[in-house]
């Protein structure tokens, strides 16, 4: 099979791109990228010359480029998750938001359908999507497909939007389509603006750690690797025009997950004492629009596919922690130019 993935220089998709090449090595990888300040073709130097891995650069906001791609790689399925993520960012551009996530959608659907033609129902979309579909929960109950959607940010709002478009060219067109609605991901390969690389960059470098607002908004967590695995069952076993909740059943408050993370990396630098991580940690002004909770019901997936997640957090995290301690060049690589411009917008 010829598997499109796009967005596979991110930091799911090149875990994703990774995972696939180790597990399914008769498909022929595309990765479809345009590499934005999130992609990193670095994620990938290991692969790129493997005979069952291509890169395609090009932008989901030109149909055009979708089109070459499917033509020069007789392209067969695809996992999409080339998406603009991060929520502040959405909050300072929400346009780029729009244009990626929505329209870059709607392309990819469309150019699908002229390509697939009368074979439509023969080709596999995976459409990536996230839990902030559904809003923000109270202190209890969890989110199921059938919670009703009720986006906040720019971001999921317009990731929202894209789980619309790609129900409908299922219920319209006959599109063989499987949407995935995860938690937050961490490990390694992610750009450090998302909390957790953020942190262990910043004590590591012995920068204030921002915590926004009263640091008990709570997430649930997933190790990356979980992820991918969930989406390959998904790919492989899950039904038509279903969707499927992913997450880890790890639920953290921010104030929570951060002390704990500093503990670790005390530990892993050999701090203590005036110069524990934790004396890093600062409130800062709070997110605009902050949803306070989320967190999966992965009963779904559980039942019906037979996938929970491998790793208890304790693992993932310390993988994590060794990931980010052992590739200092990477983040250094990643972290200069538009990276401090952001940095310095975002934190002042
Ligand atoms: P990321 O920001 O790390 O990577 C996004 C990738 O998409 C980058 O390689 C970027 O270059 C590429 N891209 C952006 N705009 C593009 C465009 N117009 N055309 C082609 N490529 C483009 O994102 P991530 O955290 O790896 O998330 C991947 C997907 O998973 C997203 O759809 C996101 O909504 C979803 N998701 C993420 C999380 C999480 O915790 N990170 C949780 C649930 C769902
Ligand atoms: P983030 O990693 O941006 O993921 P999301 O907003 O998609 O859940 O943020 C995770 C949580 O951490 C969220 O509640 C916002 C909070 N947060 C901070 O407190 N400080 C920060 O510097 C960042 C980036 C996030």
């Amino acid at each position: 099979m010829n598997l499109m993935i796009t967005g596979g220089a991110g930091f799911i998709g090149a875990n994703l791109v990774l995972h696939w090449l180790r597990h399914q090595p008769d498909d022929l990888v595309v990765n479809f990228d345009a590499l934005t300040y999130a992609g990193n073709l670095g994620n990938l130097e290991d692969v790129k010359d493997l005979p069952n891995y291509r890169f395609f650069h090009g932008d989901l906001r030109n149909a055009l480029e979708i089109s070459k791609a499917f033509s020069e790689h007789n392209i067969e399925a695809v996992i999409h998750l080339a998406a603009e993520s991060h929520v502040d960012r959405s909050i300072h551009v929400p346009a780029d938001f729009i244009e990626t996530n929505v329209t870059g959608t709607f392309n990819l659907l469309e150019t699908a359908r002229e390509f697939w033609g009368d074979e439509l129902s023969k080709h596999r979309i995976l459409h990536v999507s996230t839990d902030e579909v559904y809003g923000s929960l109270g202190s209890s109950g969890k989110f199921l497909e059938s919670t009703p959607y009720a986006p906040n940010s720019p971001y999921s709002s317009s990731k929202a939007a894209s789980d619309h478009l790609v129900r409908a060219w299922h219920h319209t067109y006959g599109m063989n389509v499987v949407t995935t609605n995860c938690s937050n991901n961490y490990g390694p390969y992610q750009f450090p603006e998302k909390l957790l690389p953020l942190l262990i960059n910043n004590c590591t470098q012995n920068l204030p750690i921002p915590v926004y607002g009263d640091g008990k908004n709570i997430r649930d967590w997933l190790f990356v690797e979980d992820h991918c695995e969930a989406l390959d069952c998904v790919f492989h076993e899950g039904d038509t025009g279903e969707t499927y909740n992913i997450g880890g059943c790890n639920e953290w408050s921010n104030i929570d997950i951060v002390r704990y993370l500093c503990r670790e990396l005390d530990k892993e630098l050999n701090r203590s004492g005036a110069d524990s991580c934790e004396n890093l940690i600062t409130f800062v002004k709070d997110r605009p629009g902050h949803d306070r909770r989320y967190a999966i019901d992965a009963g779904k997936i559980k039942n019906t596919l037979n996938w929970t997640p491998r790793h208890t957090f304790e693992e993932g995290l310390t993988k994590t922690i060794r990931w980010y301690i052992d590739h200092q060049d990477w983040v250094s690589n990643i972290t200069t130019g538009t990276y401090r411009d952001y940095y310095k917008h975002q934190y002042g």
